[in-house]
């Protein structure tokens, strides 16, 4: 029995954002572990396979990553091809790096796919280009989960020096808006948000950063990106795939 363990990249919703390979291994796949930012009409490829859902959500664990880690290997040593199926790309934020350990310790033949990351993806599709000649030459990607991690780093940036791009920030959304003010940055300086990229009912928050503490962010369910930056004030010359949220949302929000 030979079974092995391909990590994929889901990318961010879209089934036409896998990559090829990523579709070939879900056609031939015995298993498909896959979590929560998962669409379903992509787990439909995988057609032969038996599909259970792993995903964590805001603090909601269906597993822990022992059990997830543990699974693959049992699943694997049965002589399953497995997916282990991520939004994304599996090691952005994703903690593939952590089960391609546990795998390879366990002697289970692994693949990594990458994925189209929700990080560049959502900027992109929401008209934003992470770097723009003459306007950011950098980019810097954060998770906003916990300040000791960003706070630092962002400490280190010349304000207004890069696009400062933040993943599983919105409930920290506020606290990282104030931190780059006190770091100088102009709160007059653009932002957005672009919840649910890549999926149908996608829509992007656009003000400042002085503003964006106070985006209203209730009405969706879909995961949010945040980007600051004067790249942000390029969406309406290149144009969004991602809808703009209604005015009288923003407004709804300042209060
Ligand atoms: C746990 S991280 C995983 C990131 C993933 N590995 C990637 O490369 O995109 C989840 C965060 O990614 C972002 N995200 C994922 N899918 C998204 C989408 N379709 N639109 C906007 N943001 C998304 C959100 O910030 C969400 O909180």
């Amino acid at each position: 029995m030979s079974g092995r363990v391909a990590l994929v990249g889901a990318g961010p919703g879209d089934p036409a954002l896998l990559t090829r390979k990523a579709v070939a291994l879900l056609r031939r796949a015995d298993l498909v572990l896959y979590d929560a930012l998962v669409p379903p009409a992509m787990l439909k490829i995988a057609r032969r396979a038996r599909r259970f859902y792993v995903g964590k959500r805001a603090g909601r664990h269906s597993m822990t990553q022992d059990a997830i880690n543990r699974l693959m290997v049992r699943a694997a040593r049965r002589g399953d091809r497995v997916v282990r199926l991520k939004c994304g790309d599996p090691f952005v934020f994703g903690r593939g790096g952590e089960e391609a350990m546990a795998l390879r310790a366990a002697n289970i033949p692994v693949e990594i796919v990458p994925g189209v990351t929700s990080a560049f993806a959502a900027p992109a599709l929401a008209g934003i280009p992470v770097t723009h000649r003459g306007a950011a030459t950098a980019v810097v990607l954060v998770s906003g989960h916990a300040a000791e991690a960003y706070e630092p780093l962002l400490n280190g940036l010349e304000p207004g020096s890069a696009t400062v791009v933040v993943l599983m920030g919105l409930g920290r959304r506020a606290a990282v808006a104030d931190h780059l003010i006190q770091r100088g940055w102009p709160a007059e300086t653009p932002a957005a948000i672009v919840f649910g990229a890549a999926h149908p009912d996608g829509q992007t928050w656009h003000g400042l950063l002085g503003e964006l503490g106070r985006a209203s962010v209730a009405d969706f369910s879909a995961p949010g990106t945040i980007v600051i930056g004067s790249v942000v004030a390029l969406a309406p010359f290149i144009g969004s795939e991602v809808e703009p949220v209604l005015e009288r949302r923003r407004t709804a929000g300042r209060g």
